[in-house]
């Protein structure tokens, strides 16, 4: 998949912390990349069954219908489509990323978008985003620490995570309507692993046991699956 921009201001691409945010993402049949710009997460992401990406600048929107081919594109506010989902929400279960322009007052760098975000704009946001928090919606906002996001999200699970910026690294927050211990599967393993070493041993890991597994003979393979799938299934049951 073609990158839409190769750099975008406020993306979620650096290292580390596009991989902090998915392995937060819990399964679902519909994501919303709410203020999509580059579309980071969507893009690092296994696609969901419906997928749709929002921003309010039409040459952002343009580039993205070039680029993300599947993917519903709507140049709209997303505050608007968010008011949207209120009024006619959807069956499938949904999760919805929310990366707004942070509040000015937050940001080290002068760089602007062409659409911002005003402050009671941030709040009406805050607002409909609260509305929203029900069982059948995940949602997840990142800002830079606020007390305005603290406040509105009172009761939201915080998880709080270093990201590089043009800046410098930055402290960043992502809110989510879930606990953090009830994130018991995930949308996407590909980026599983606390830090970049954690995911590279991972990933050494899984390449040894799939040559291991490969080696078995063919029946015994089926019955170690099936095996498997029966201590999965009872584990979960246990989760729960
Ligand atoms: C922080 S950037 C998103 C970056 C994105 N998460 C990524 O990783 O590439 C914020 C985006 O919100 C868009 N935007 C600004 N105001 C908006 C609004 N009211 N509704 C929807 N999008 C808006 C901007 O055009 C910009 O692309």
């Amino acid at each position: 998949m073609e990158k839409p921009f190769e750099t975008y201001f406020g993306g979620k691409g650096s290292q580390g912390t596009y991989q902090a945010i998915i392995n937060h993402i819990r399964p679902h049949q519909r994501f919303v990349e709410v203020f999509a710009g580059n579309a980071t997460i969507s893009r690092k992401m296994k696609r969901a069954d419906e997928n749709i990406l929002i921003d309010l600048n039409p040459t952002v929107c343009e580039r993205l219908v070039e680029c993300m081919e599947g993917y519903k594109v709507v140049n709209q506010s997303g505050i608007e489509f968010l008011k949207n989902e209120l009024i006619n929400p959807s069956l499938l279960k949904t999760a919805y990323f929310i990366d707004p322009p942070y509040l000015m007052e937050t940001r080290k760098s002068a760089n602007q978008y062409e659409f911002e975000l005003i402050p009671a704009e941030h709040e009406e946001l805050l607002q409909v985003a609260v509305k929203l928090d029900n069982p059948n919606n995940d949602l997840l906002i990142c800002t830079y620490p606020h007390d305005l996001y603290k406040d509105y999200l009172k009761g939201w699970f915080l998880y709080e995570y270093q990201s590089t910026t043009r800046g410098g690294l930055a402290t960043e927050w992502l809110f989510m309507n879930y606990h953090e211990s009830d994130i018991t599967d995930l949308h996407d393993y590909t980026h599983l692993g606390g830090g970049h070493r954690e995911r590279q041993l991972y990933r050494k890991k899984m390449k040894r046991w799939l040559e291991n597994f490969g080696e078995l003979p063919q029946l015994f393979q089926n019955q170690l699956l099936a095996e498997l799938l029966k201590e999965h299934q009872i584990r979960r049951e246990v989760m729960k």
